[in-house]
């Protein structure tokens, strides 16, 4: 796939499912299939560096998937600490910037000081932004947004009437990045799951059955090509897209 001819995705999203069906189709324990996901991360990483992706934001613990069986929900903490262990100074090293979104104050004191740390370390990075979102949900997100402005309509510092969907957007966890080009679901289901609600009114969505230990460079591209095929109208006619480009 040459970089020329295709439209590379600014910022990719990605909800990364069907970790549990990879391991029960091995008769593994759904952990294993966790664990061979968190293998695909990288290679999906580095891929996204390679091809010069700005931004992945990656959905690796909703807000419902405390719902799990306490004994997944904890195999998963223990994992996301591993990884962030192991991986966070490999990223560092490639200049990558890692961010962390969601509702962190739920997780132990122990992990959220890894979290603080990696992405100070990481902070003043250049590279690609690998966004986390853990214990995030999407309308946990535009709530505590509006708590936000709320509260400064209580302070009076703004009146209700002054409230901008901008100013909504730039109280979200993502207010610092720009919203998602192309969205990703592997693991054959085709719904949002309470991911970046507000943030993909206009991205343009890509299911593929792949379950995502099995997604690879390979398959990243597909969805990229995909991408690259869809002619991103946010409201306009095509005939308008032709003529003016940037109109
Ligand atoms: C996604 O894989 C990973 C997380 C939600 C943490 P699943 O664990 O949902 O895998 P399936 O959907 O059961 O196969
Ligand atoms: C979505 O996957 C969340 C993550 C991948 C972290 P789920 O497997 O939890 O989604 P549902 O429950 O099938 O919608
Ligand atoms: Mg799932």
């Amino acid at each position: 796939m040459s970089d020329d001819v295709v439209n590379i995705p600014n910022h990719i999203a990605i909800i990364m499912d069907g970790n549990g069906r990879w391991a029960k189709r091995r008769l593994q324990p759904r952990f294993m299939g966790h664990r061979a996901g968190v293998k695909a991360v990288e290679g999906i990483v580095k891929h996204c560096a390679q091809r010069g992706v700005k931004i992945l934001s990656l959905f690796a613990f909703s807000s419902e998937n405390w719902r799990r069986p306490g004994k997944e929900v904890s195999l998963l903490m223990e994992l996301f600490s591993h990884a962030l262990n192991n991986q966070v100074k490999k990223l560092h090293d490639n200049n990558i910037k890692l961010c962390i979104i969601g509702d962190l104050e739920q997780f132990s004191p122990a992990l959220q000081e890894q979290i603080t740390k990696a992405q100070q370390l990481t902070a003043n990075n250049t590279g690609l932004i690998v966004n986390i979102a853990a214990n995030y949900g999407g309308r946990w997100d535009i709530t505590q947004s509006v708590r936000q402005l709320a509260e400064q309509v209580r302070l009076g510092e703004i009146t209700p009437d002054a409230i901008t969907e901008d100013m909504i957007s730039q109280h979200l966890t993502t207010a610092a990045l720009p919203e998602p080009d192309l969205f990703i679901r592997t693991g054959g289901e085709q719904r949002v799951s309470n991911f970046l609600l507000w943030q993909m009114a206009y991205t343009e969505f890509y299911f593929t059955d792949l379950l995502w230990p099995e997604f690879n460079a390979n398959a990243l591209d597909l969805a990229i090509a995909s991408f690259s095929q869809r002619e991103r109208r946010f409201g306009r006619t095509s005939e308008q897209l032709q003529e003016k480009p940037d109109a």
